[in-house]
């Protein structure tokens, strides 16, 4: 059972999934020279500056992934800036654990997935986020944190 949600804290959750460990590394020509770090660092300089407090993750585990979901509802996150990566497009349990919790969820990427393969045009994850950002590289990330920030979830 998913905990009862407690009041919304300062604490905004950025849950990366599966080869954004990689990020700097990984077809830079796709998803920029920023690694997770620099984004980390990007988000929590913003973060300061508005009283949040950034809770950055990454796992290549689909099931960690849907734990941190429900934990960011127990420990009632402000919101959650989701990249779930390949999941995005596979992962029926993702879109099920956004619909299971109340936490707003931005749904995140660096690339535009609907300007590439067929098979990146499918979004779960989009069909339960409040908001999706895209296309924009690492400044997806803060640009969905700006959106935390302005009230828009
Ligand atoms: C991604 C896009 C996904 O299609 C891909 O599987 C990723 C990264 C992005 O941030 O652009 O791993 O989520």
């Amino acid at each position: 059972m998913t905990d009862t949600p407690s009041a919304p804290s300062n604490t905004v959750y950025v849950l990366n999934g599966p080869n954004l460990n990689l990020l700097g590394l990984r077809e830079p020509e796709i998803y920029g020279s920023d690694t997770l770090d620099d984004i980390a660092g990007m988000l929590e300089d913003k973060a300061r500056e508005h009283g949040l407090t950034i809770e950055m993750r990454q796992t290549n585990y689909e099931g960690m992934l849907v734990d941190w979901l429900h934990e960011a509802q127990a420990e009632g996150a402000r919101a959650v800036l989701l990249n779930a990566a390949a999941y995005t497009h596979t992962s029926i349990a993702l879109l099920d654990a956004i619909r299971a919790i109340t936490t707003p969820v931005i749904e995140v990427h660096l690339s535009d997935p609907k300007t590439r393969e067929d098979f990146r045009h499918l979004s779960y994850v989009g069909m339960a986020a409040a908001k999706t950002i895209e296309g924009h590289g690492a400044a997806s990330y803060t640009i969905a944190l700006d959106a935390v920030i302005n009230g828009e979830v």
